[in-house]
């Protein structure tokens, strides 16, 4: 064997090793090219959960035309854990979870759905219970053997760890365990996790918790709720970081849950257009004809699906009326008019007077130049931009529309 020949052969080995080494320490590709849509128990149930809760959300997916709408993760947050045994593997609540997960997870796949579910990198969870912090490996392991398609994993009891490398163990730990799970990263964007973790999860939070309201906040002390206008705006400067398998995550969903009709309507198109997973958060058991209309909302949803995985930009504001605009595969805007304020307000918009510009994605439209046809997505009316448009817009409302074209020029 001549020299070349050995270096070759060492240089091979050499290089497998890498490959080896790093094929695990990866997250799993291609499980949220465009964001996550499911549901989780948290925002309705917090603790008062249960094996048949999750069988009958899963069951009620299927039959409200949720899971043909898009939605396929039921996701089972904090509180279903028991006790560790005597090997340190992590057992569900006998009471609540009587059957297993294993079985519930074969019970969901049977509906052709997915089954999530949640941890904390600390000791402990938010709801006190055991955290998989020094058992990452192991509860990948059990997560993996039980089905398990989704991992979100919370920030309680953290102490000193460091964010980048507590989240990025979990993740090895689940490459390691040989089961593709999405994996959310649940930090409330304490620790800026949108410039380090486009490489460790799918999609991670940026904010405190959601609170079920419009416009307000809710500080009990140490902890923050936050209305869906007030997450909306804590989202200034982070588009960039977002994109096809890893989104900036503004949290559940509270559609259904109280809010008015308009604000429900309001909720979903702004998490749409800002490309945030759509994990919904009410009784699907339960809910109203018309919210199960309002989250089945196929051109909404469209836009929060869309392959081009663009975050939308805010694009004016005038008045308490702002434009966000999110750049569409194939030439395609999507344009969401909100009125944040509580009174009604008349939009005039004359498309002439500004040139739509997004410098992330390097789209541009001049509306003298060209001429696009709009269909509003919820009321399903249609028109184009050659005409100023003019619509009322109720308290706390959207006017959501698909800009398709241009049609001439
Ligand atoms: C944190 C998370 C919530 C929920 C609770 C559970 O507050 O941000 O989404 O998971 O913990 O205790």
């Amino acid at each position: 064997m001549n020299t070349k020949r050995i270096v070759q052969l060492v240089m091979g080995v050499v290089l497998a090793a890498a490959a080896c080494g790093n094929s695990w320490a990866q997250k799993a590709e291609g499980l949220a090219s465009t964001p996550q849509m499911g549901w989780n128990s948290w925002n309705k149930f917090a603790c008062n959960i249960d094996e048949r809760l999750i069988r009958e959300t899963a069951d009620a997916m299927v039959a409200t035309g949720l899971k043909d709408a898009g939605f396929q993760y039921v996701n089972i947050d904090d509180c279903w854990h028991g006790e560790r045994d005597a090997n340190g593997d992590i057992q569900p609540d006998p009471k609540r979870f009587p059957s297993g997960i294993k079985a519930l997870a074969d019970y969901v796949h049977g509906k052709g759905l997915k089954l999530g579910i949640y941890s904390d990198a600390g000791a402990t969870t938010c709801g006190g219970h055991p955290g998989s912090r020094g058992h990452e490996y192991q509860d990948a392991r059990t997560y993996a053997r039980w089905g398990i398609d989704y991992v979100k994993y919370d920030w309680c009891d953290a102490q000193s760890l460091n964010a980048e490398a507590a989240y990025t163990t979990m993740r090895d730990a689940i490459a390691k365990s040989g089961r593709p799970m999405l994996f959310s990263l649940c930090e409330w964007g304490i620790n800026r996790p949108w410039e380090w973790a486009g490489s460790v999860g799918h999609s991670w939070r940026t904010t405190p918790d959601i609170y079920n309201c419009f416009d307000c906040e809710f500080s009990p002390g140490f902890s923050t709720g936050l209305g869906v206008l007030r997450i909306l705006d804590r989202q200034a400067g982070l588009r960039k970081f977002a994109g096809p398998g890893h989104w900036n995550d503004m949290d559940m969903l509270e559609v259904g849950n109280g809010m008015t009709e308009d604000e429900d309507r309001a909720h979903l198109s702004i998490w749409a257009m800002m490309a945030s997973p759509l994990i919904l958060g009410n009784d699907l058991r339960s809910m109203s004809e018309s919210t199960r209309r309002i989250l089945t909302n196929p051109g909404v949803i469209a836009v929060s699906q869309d392959k081009l995985g663009v975050e939308a930009l805010r694009v004016l504001v005038d008045g308490p009326v702002e434009i966000y605009a999110k750049p569409l595969d194939g030439g395609q805007w999507a344009l969401m008019f909100l009125n944040r304020s509580n009174q009604a307000v008349d939009v005039r918009h004359d498309w002439k007077k500004q040139v739509l510009t997004d410098d992330l994605s390097k789209r541009s439209v001049d509306f003298k130049q060209n001429v696009y046809g709009w269909s509003d997505l919820w009321s399903k009316k249609t028109g184009d931009t050659s005409t100023t448009l003019q619509a009322r817009l109720a308290p706390h409302s959207v006017l959501m529309l698909r800009l398709t074209g241009p049609a001439k020029t």
